[in-house]
């Protein structure tokens, strides 16, 4: 493993791909660069308009938005404009209108220039909905993490729960499902598995041993 790789991981929501990707990059001593993050960055900054939301809204936030991930010790720290954001881009708030901020093309065209500039120097693990397919289409390992809705909606509720965010599963599994019609549904750069990319249904596993079988893929 002495080239510095460029690793793409794609899939939906709750699939458990920034959990296992920040563990593979500590191993692989490799940047993570979490693109949903930046959505969401987008998101946020939107609803600290205080107005309502319309893509009008959300595309007047784009032109000076400043995002930056910080990938260190294992954790990434995003902030928007100087302030970190990085508890509050995880609220239900900010994931109930993620999709819609994601599917509007300005948006997408400012964050993957950014994307893109990240992955320039290699030594990268990437996750996202449009990685292999659109903003690093030459990389070096492409895989599609997978779960069934019921696992990933499990998942995203444990976690919540353990924010203390009083959710319940079905709640979660509907919020999920929108999300995979609406991130798979949308014109531009939709969530799909990419022809060369490697398909990792996560059903039933560990996180250990998806991080093995994502090293594996890598050696
Ligand atoms: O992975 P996540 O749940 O934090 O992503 C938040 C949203 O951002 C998700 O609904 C889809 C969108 N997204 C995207 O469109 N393209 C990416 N590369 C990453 C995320």
């Amino acid at each position: 493993m002495n080239k510095k790789l460029v690793v793409a991981i794609d899939g939906p929501a709750g699939a458990g791909k920034s959990t296992v990707a920040q563990l593979a990059a500590k191993q692989l001593g490799y940047t993570y660069i979490d693109t949903g993050a930046m959505y969401r960055a987008v998101a946020w900054k939107t609803l600290q308009q205080h107005k309502p939301v319309t893509d009008e809204l959300i595309l007047s936030v784009v032109p000076d938005i400043d995002v930056d991930l910080r990938y260190a010790g294992g954790k990434t720290t995003v902030t928007v404009d100087g302030t970190d954001v990085t508890a509050a881009i995880r609220t239900p708030e900010v994931s109930h209108i993620v999709s819609q901020v994601a599917a509007l093309g300005p948006v997408r065209e400012k964050m993957v220039a950014l994307q893109r500039k990240m992955a320039e120097r290699g030594g990268v693990l990437m996750d996202g909905r449009d990685i292999a397919t659109n903003v690093l289409p030459n990389a070096d390992v492409k895989i599609y993490l997978t779960a069934s809705v019921e696992e990933r909606a499990q998942r995203r509720w444990k976690e919540m729960q353990e924010k203390g965010y009083d959710m319940t599963l079905e709640e979660l599994q509907k919020d999920i499902e929108a999300r995979d019609k609406a991130d798979m549904e949308r014109e531009i750069s939709p969530l799909v598995q990419a022809e060369d990319a490697t398909l990792l249904d996560t059903t039933g596993l560990s996180i250990d041993e998806v991080v093995e079988k994502i090293l594996g893929m890598c050696r």
